[in-house]
């Protein structure tokens, strides 16, 4: 679980003059190019380039032109330099790397390079060395330069990840990356970040990624533990007897079905900081969603191992916290369960009490995710004294209808925490859409049996993701009022899986969520 990371160093220095170049040791130069400046013809070389034209004595704008790159973020092109047969001819590169990699990178934003660094990845994919200037120019501030680092390492290690397999055969790794130029304390600082974020990105990936049969919530929880084990965090492992006692009904209804029983994690991050704000990320953790008695039709079960993305994201995210030193005590508490069909699975028309004592009117058994989180999120709310509380789910059908596969939905009572998130979001690369918690529609979640039905009464009443989130919302506080604690709620639903691989992101579970978590636990103010 888990592979390495490719290294990345970085190393002072100029294209003119490093000797790195000619040390027979690097397999690749990449240098960045924009586009054309406006009245110009022709591409505008980046940092670097200008320099590696003269020395490789090449025209590389005219080279960049032919080979069709517009500049534009995202291209990467390879050129391969022939070397000569005899000692006739001598050519200016004879002692240089045999490749020159041209890395398009747009007006220069946070998107471009991060897709900069990750089209830069792709193309060197299975060389051993890479050495890359990066697109700054001499008037650059040094928090400028590192901010650049960070994204364009960020990109390069999303984009390196090995895609996950069990065939025999494993992937090419990505070349170790040398950064020509950027050094110092913050340069270096922003590569252990982007570091520590491409690490945690690619644990949820694996672990999404892991095959149900494998993937048992006995299994997840084992993995956290050794996770946070190895990180020096705190963990707790809540198994079905400790459940029962403590009135867990929701995941014990929906684990009921399965012989694989259901865990509760929570794996705790204290800073050094002391009395620090308490963050906990609640993920909802089914490793196999087959819908139970409700379920599910034969071809939307097949990427159903992935319905624990949620869960992963928030383990990655407190491992990636205290690796990035976050000034917050950070929480994940994963809810684990197998959404299966069994003697023992729970029922439409049960209704189960779940933790804290609400009751809850069960209608469609493929509704399991909201039972799992409003045990989670009131045992949260209740025993872990959060001052701010998050949940990431793959929670509805309905999110993934309304924003697709790119974008995830956010809903909250809190602007602030809301705008926190938004920003935090699209600063990431994962970028999230607000949702209103239209609480006109609660009368949906009228019963008569139970406090709250599973979900609406009217097949015609649309709004799944919105009334997932009410149903949620009961369970951080009273009924149709804001919730107790700061709270809101990720549907990943959509971005949780892609459907091909785009720039950073590959193609299967993406990990969506770890970045804008992490961003928003990085940034200036978390909005509460
Ligand atoms: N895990 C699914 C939601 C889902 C669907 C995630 C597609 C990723 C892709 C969830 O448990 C579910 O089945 N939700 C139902 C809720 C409904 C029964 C109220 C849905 O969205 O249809
Ligand atoms: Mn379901
Ligand atoms: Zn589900």
């Amino acid at each position: 679980m888990a592979s390495v990371l490719p290294q990345v160093t970085l190393t002072g220095g100029e294209v003119a003059s490093t000797p790195l170049l000619a040390s027979g040791g690097v397999d690749a130069l990449a240098v960045p190019v924009g586009p054309a400046a406006d009245g110009d013809e022709a591409l505008s070389p980046g940092s670097g380039a200008a320099q590696a034209a003269a020395r490789f004595g090449i025209d590389l704008a005219g080279l960049a032109e032919r080979a069709g790159m517009t500049g534009k973020a995202g291209e990467a092109h390879v050129v391969d330099l022939p070397r000569t047969v005899g000692s006739a001819v001598r050519l200016p590169w004879h002692d240089l790397p045999v490749r020159l990699v041209l890395v398009g990178t747009g007006a220069g934003t946070t998107t471009d390079l991060r897709r900069a660094g990750a089209a830069l990845a792709g193309a060197t994919r299975g060389l051993d060395r890479v050495v890359s200037t990066v697109a700054t120019s001499a008037a650059d501030s040094a928090s400028r330069t590192a901010e650049v680092v960070r994204v364009l390492v960020e990109g390069y290690l999303l984009a390196a990840y090995p895609t996950f397999t069990l065939a025999s055969q494993p992937p090419e790794p990505a070349a170790a990356l040398v950064l020509l130029g950027p050094d110092g304390t913050r340069a270096e600082a922003a590569v252990a970040a982007a570091r520590a974020v491409a690490q945690a990105t690619w644990l949820a990936r694996d672990l999404t990624a892991t095959p149900a049969s494998t993937k048992t919530p006995a299994w997840l929880a084992r993995q956290a533990s050794r996770q946070a084990k190895a990180a020096g965090l705190e963990v707790e492992v809540l198994r079905p007897r400790r459940l029962a006692d403590e009135g867990f009904g929701g995941l014990l209804a929906v684990g009921g079905g399965s012989a694989n029983g259901p865990r509760l994690v929570r794996v705790t991050s204290v800073p050094q900081v002391t009395a620090a704000r308490h963050v906990v990320v609640v993920g909802k953790g089914i490793t196999f969603d087959t819908g139970g008695i409700s379920l599910k039709p034969r071809e939307s079960m097949v990427t159903m191992k992935t319905d624990m993305a949620g869960a992963a994201v928030a383990l990655a995210t407190v491992l990636g916290a205290a690796a990035l030193g976050v000034p917050y005590r950070v929480s994940a508490v994963l809810a684990c369960a197998e959404n299966h069909l069994g003697g023992a699975s729970y029922r439409p028309g049960d209704v189960v009490r779940t933790h804290g004592g609400r009751t809850v009117e069960v209608t469609n058994t493929d509704a399991e995710g909201r039972m799992v989180l409003a045990d989670a999120l009131d045992w949260a709310v209740t025993t872990l004294a959060p001052d701010v509380l998050v949940d990431v789910a793959t929670l509805t059908g309905a999110a993934k209808v309304a924003l697709g596969l790119g974008t995830g939905a956010l809903l909250s009572d809190d602007d602030a925490l809301a705008a926190a998130l938004v920003t935090a979001g699209d600063a990431a690369g994962e970028p999230v859409w607000r949702l209103p918690l239209v609480t006109e529609y609660e009368p949906y979640l009228d019963s008569a049996l139970a406090d709250v039905r599973q979900e609406s009464h009217d097949p015609r009443s649309g709004a799944g993701a919105i009334l997932a989130a009410l149903m949620l919302r009961r369970f951080v506080g009273p009924r149709a009022e804001p919730a107790s604690v700061p709270w809101a709620h990720l549907d990943i639903a959509g971005p949780a899986r892609s459907s091909k691989a785009t720039h950073e992101v590959p193609e299967g579970p993406t990990g969506f969520g770890v970045r804008l978590l992490l961003s928003w636990l990085s940034a200036p103010t978390l909005g509460v």
